[in-house]
């Protein structure tokens, strides 16, 4: 026992000792210890004179000796052929794997013209929760609980609070802004929203829209029209010819509906503007004086204005899409036919 101690303990130094320089040296090493005829196998050979009593001290001994022997092969396999090929060659300017490039989604690409329009026109982007509360979704917007505004709005309900809810419009949004206290406000809200329709081609149960909002002293109805005008030249073309009809929001007065003439056949009639000429873009109006009042704002000092899109529409319009269900099916098919470059 006591000798094949001192033998591993000498082996051990020699193994330490050894610093193959390439890879002829660590083969030599490899033979010399690792091989079938190598010294590793030689010591264990030195078992069988072991007495019984001691063998498992022994076979302890022996097995940290392998792995030393092995380890140490191990710390220099860079040398090994092949291997050193590798590490002094290899080409970093290579490219690499490809991976795919997806595209934006038509509503990303639409909703991101439509803010960098407002943007030039000196809005700034506003976003808010999705899970609203009454106040800041319907109340605050004079759409109090038995409002009949309410039922085109008829949206989902948390159980956890019967105060909470999807948020219908992004017109909360704005309520978050006036809460601030700060003007004017000019901003613009983009973002998804909720309402409990069946699903269709032409209702789902969320959609995308983009609202905004503008107060400031002596904001009027010309602004209004002016904006919303320099909008859809620049989305739709200079060509574009707008409308506006009268209409109804509990948080406007007076309130219109706008429509553009129709970008497919240019008013002659066709299934886009169902042969009317026209194509109903937005609902907007003044802000409602009862409605600065509940955020504390003074309608004899300060006026404005407010509008909200959906960008879906927007989307169908800019691309003739006909069914609302593909923007959420996620078929490739239908995704990669857009890029941001239309
Ligand atoms: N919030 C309205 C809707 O979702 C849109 C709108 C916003 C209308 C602002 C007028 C003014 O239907």
């Amino acid at each position: 026992m006591e000798s094949l101690k001192a033998r591993i303990e000498t082996l051990t130094q020699e193994i330490k000792s050894i610093v193959p320089a390439n890879a002829e040296e660590l083969e030599a090493y490899r033979i010399r210890f690792l091989g079938t005829k190598g010294l590793v196998r030689d010591v264990f050979g030195g078992m069988k004179d072991v007495p019984a009593e001691q063998k498992k001290e022994a076979g302890q001994l022996l097995n940290a000796f392998k792995q030393l022997a092995e380890a140490h092969y191990e710390s220099f396999s860079h040398l090994q052929q092949g291997n050193a090929g590798n590490a002094s060659f290899a080409d970093f300017s290579l490219p690499g794997a490809d991976i795919a490039l997806g595209t934006r989604h038509p509503l990303r690409i639409v909703e991101n013209k439509i803010v960098e329009i407002f943007e030039r026109l000196g809005f700034a982007v506003a976003e808010g929760p999705e899970i609203e509360d009454d106040w800041h979704n319907f109340t605050s917007l004079n759409m109090p609980e038995d409002h009949t505004a309410r039922d085109m709005q008829d949206t989902f309900y948390v159980a956890q609070n019967p105060d909470w809810l999807l948020r219908t419009h992004t017109s909360s949004v704005q309520a978050r802004v006036l809460e601030e206290g700060k003007l004017p406000v000019r901003v613009i809200c983009p973002g998804r929203v909720y309402r409990n329709e069946t699903i269709s081609a032409r209702a789902h149960c969320f959609f995308h829209q983009c609202e905004g909002l503008y107060i400031d002293e002596n904001v009027s109805f010309a602004d209004l029209k002016q904006t919303l005008y320099a909008f859809v030249t620049e989305m739709f073309g200079p060509d574009i010819r707008v409308r506006f009809r009268p209409s109804y929001f509990p948080f406007t007065e007076p309130s219109a509906e706008m429509d553009i003439s129709c970008t497919v056949c240019g008013g002659s009639g066709c299934s886009l503007c169902k042969h009317t000429g026209w194509v109903e873009i937005l609902g907007c109006g003044m802000v409602h004086p009862d409605l600065l009042r509940n955020f504390n704002i003074d309608p004899e000092k300060y006026s404005g204005f407010a509008f909200g899109m959906g960008v879906e529409r927007i989307t169908q319009i800019r691309y003739q899409v006909n069914d609302l269900r593909l923007y959420s099916q996620n078929d490739v098919r239908f995704l990669r036919q857009f890029t941001t470059n239309t």
